[in-house]
């Protein structure tokens, strides 16, 4: 198809330094939890954005010092001769479809805790980066860098760019954003110093000059040098001659680098959810920045609509469209586009899964893009399927998002299918929870591969389909995949932490009696020990509708798992805003319909809270009853003509939205493949 004429403006040059961007997409930096150690899986993975059309891609945060060592998270490096392999594969990738490769230098300051290097952290004054989350707490405090400390600083970042020039980067980063070290200095929080880094904002602006100019001249004309800034808190300043600090330091580096990539401070408004933030909720901060430079600008947004895309560009905001999330969830989005096919876009949900893999330690993983990080381990093309091994037709029970996925990717490999579910729309746990507050753009993992069935000729679909088993035995398919999905229970949680027997009688609840349409009459307690994000969603739904609503959790924190992926400040937040009390460490110790008895999970105490509803949020248990029924069957399975009988998603291991899609995925990609066609290839050192 051709291109939307009204999008071109997206697909033009872009000159950064003695550099060319092919168009505006840009990949900005963003860690991949693949490290120098799975140096091919992270070639594959950037390689395919520039396949998909991304005219910039880069890496994510590349150490340049062993006293930047963010162990045991994930991280890349830069730190000796040995090092640039590693990333060379990378560059060839990126090279290879047109695209420019970045690389974002970095030096993590009092944020890196060293536990590997057992380097005494460096910062500006000695001042510890105070987090709030177990996985960050260390007990090595920094300690203040003195002027030898600041000239080694700026060697390191210099034979890092030299280092990454030989490894083939066109564009190459000084990292000053989200508390590590040059974004330290700027801040008079962490920079207490007297000496010619300190004090005016000229002087807190120094070492970034510095680290600039070193940069420039080790890679000469060959690379271009681009600053990577947060502006968040500095926005928030107010500046001696300007509106806020931002302007001063925008004002004061303007020449400095040949790009400027704007941010946010920290992961959960830089990285923003989609329950808390809208597309493009950076603008506010980062709108100015254009107006007091010549250079290029690139700042990000979870964009994902081309027609916000080109606002952006249009109206001064930007200059080139910065990507992270959105590249993950759609490589090809860029593609996309550029062959009239907006509309197939798989849209970031905002979910941030994504990076509670980097904090999980492992490769990215995407809940709408099950191919991210399986690119080179599973060769798993996000756009190509290997062909049907034969004409089977399959017939897939459940819509949910395991079933839709193994539908849609089957459909894409050629076979025919069929997708029944009982219920009169598909979407599974997604046609309640996308309801529910700030989860409607959860949504789009439904709507994205509902639109590709609806497109294809060999898929046959029928919603409002109640299947017995002996509908199944009657249909003629060769291969029946079940994907009936979970069920909340009413189990408890023990003393000792595990799982006891149900607490069942009138007042009890779970999720799936609230998504089936009932009101549960207040008090209302919400008790969770699933951890995630619903019960804290169900609360502040319920809240918003009634001042009887209370959240119980035995954990330390409302919907404590979503510190992983940024929302759990958030969640507070909105609790807060809901009016609805949040009781951590407690569990229920009995309910008898007026009141629940709470206890606290270390200490026993127990207190007690007014509640005719008590809604549990805790284990699921799978739906597989049809599979079972027809498992039973083995001769009626075969006198039917069934192959084969599979189950997949929270039918077969209940888990998040993420788990059911790849699963769903897994499925449909190995599904009739032969011995050593399905492989996990193990990546190794270079
Ligand atoms: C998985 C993941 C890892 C990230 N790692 C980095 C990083 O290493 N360096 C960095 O500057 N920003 C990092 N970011 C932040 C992104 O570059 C970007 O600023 C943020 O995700 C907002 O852009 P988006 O809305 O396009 O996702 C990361 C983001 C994600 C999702
Ligand atoms: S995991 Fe969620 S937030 Fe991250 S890229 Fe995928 S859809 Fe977007």
């Amino acid at each position: 198809m051709p291109r939307n004429q009204r999008f071109d403006v997206l697909f033009e040059p872009v000159q950064i330094g003695p550099v060319t961007a092919p168009n505006r997409f840009y990949q900005v930096p963003h860690a991949s939890g693949m490290t120098n150690a799975l140096p091919h899986v992270r070639a594959r993975f950037r390689g395919v954005k520039a396949e998909g059309g991304w005219g910039v891609v880069c890496t994510g945060a590349v150490s340049i010092h062993p006293s930047s060592d963010d162990s045991p998270l994930p991280f890349a490096m830069l730190w000796d001769d040995k090092d640039i392999a590693a990333h060379a594969l990378m560059t060839e990738e990126v090279h290879r479809h047109g695209a420019l490769a970045g690389v974002e230098l970095w030096h993590g300051g009092a944020c890196t805790l060293n536990r590997t290097s057992r380097i005494a952290p460096i910062s500006p004054s000695g001042m510890p980066w105070l987090s709030t989350h177990l996985g960050f707490m260390g007990n090595l405090k920094p300690r203040s860098m003195d002027a030898t400390d600041l000239r080694d600083l700026v060697k390191w970042q210099a034979a890092g760019a030299r280092r990454a020039m030989q490894a083939g980067f066109d564009i190459v980063y000084v990292y000053a954003g989200m508390g590590y070290l040059p974004y330290e200095f700027l801040l008079p929080e962490y920079n207490h110093r007297t000496d010619a880094y300190g004090g005016s904002i000229e002087n807190r602006v120094r070492l970034v000059r510095e680290l600039l100019e070193a940069t420039r001249d080790a890679v000469g004309h060959k690379c271009a040098v681009a600053l990577r800034i947060s502006l968040e808190e500095l926005r928030g300043r107010p500046g001696r001659n300007a509106p806020s600090e931002a302007h001063e330091v925008i004002t004061l580096l303007a020449d400095a680098p040949d790009l400027f990539d704007v941010k946010m401070d920290s992961s959960p408004t830089d990285c923003a959810p989609s329950r808390f933030a809208p597309e493009a909720s950076h603008e506010p901060v980062i709108d100015f920045v254009k107006k007091l430079t010549e250079k290029p600008v690139v700042g990000v947004g979870r964009f994902t609509s081309p027609d916000v895309m080109v606002s952006q560009i249009k109206r001064g905001i930007l200059d080139l469209i910065g990507g992270a999330r959105p590249s993950i969830a759609d490589p090809f989005l860029p593609r996309k586009i550029a062959e009239g096919r907006e509309h197939e876009i798989r849209e970031c949900i905002g979910c941030n899964i994504c990076i509670s893999s980097w904090h999980d330690g492992v490769p990215v993983r995407c809940t709408q893009n099950p191919t991210a990080g399986e690119e080179w381990r599973s060769n798993w093309h996000p756009e190509v399927f290997a062909p049907p091994a034969s004409d089977s037709s399959i017939l897939v029970v459940g819509g949910g998002p395991a079933g839709l996925d193994c539908a849609v990717t089957l459909a894409r490999r050629g076979y025919a299918v069929t997708l029944a579910d009982a219920a009169g729309e598909f979407g599974g746990r997604l046609r309640f929870e996308r309801r529910l507050p700030g989860l409607a753009a959860w949504g789009r993992v439904v709507d994205w591969r509902l639109g590709q069935l609806r497109e294809r000729a060999n898929v046959n679909l029928y919603p409002g389909s109640e299947l017995a088993p002996d509908d199944v035995l009657g249909l003629e398919h060769r291969h029946v995949v079940i994907a009936t999905g979970a069920r909340w229970t009413k189990m408890q949680f023990s003393t000792l932490e595990f799982p006891v027997g149900e607490l069942d009688g009138p007042g009890v609840y779970t999720p799936d009696d609230i998504a089936a349409g009932v009101v549960p009459p207040g008090p209302v307690i919400v008790f969770d020990f699933d951890n995630y994000y619903l019960a804290g969603v169900i609360a502040e739904h319920l809240g918003r509708l009634s001042s009887e609503v209370a959240y119980v959790t035995t954990a330390g924190n409302a919907s404590a798992w979503t510190y992983m992926t940024n929302e759990l400040p958030l969640v507070h937040r909105a609790l807060g805003k809901a009016g609805v009390p949040i009781h951590t460490l407690q569990r229920v110790a009995g309910f008898d319909g007026e009141c629940v008895t709470l206890a606290d999970v270390y200490s026993g105490a127990e207190k007690r809270l007014a509640c005719r509803s008590l809604i549990v949020v805790g284990i699921r248990k799978p739906n597989d009853s049809l599979y079972h029924a027809l498992a039973a069957r083995p001769k009626d399975l075969d006198r039917a003509g069934i192959a084969g009988l599979s189950r997949i998603g929270d039918c077969f291991a209940p888990g998040a939205i993420v788990h059911a899609v790849h699963g769903g995925h897994r499925f449909a990609r190995e599904f009739e493949a032969k011995a050593g066609e399905a492989p996990y290839t193990r990546d190794y050192p270079v």
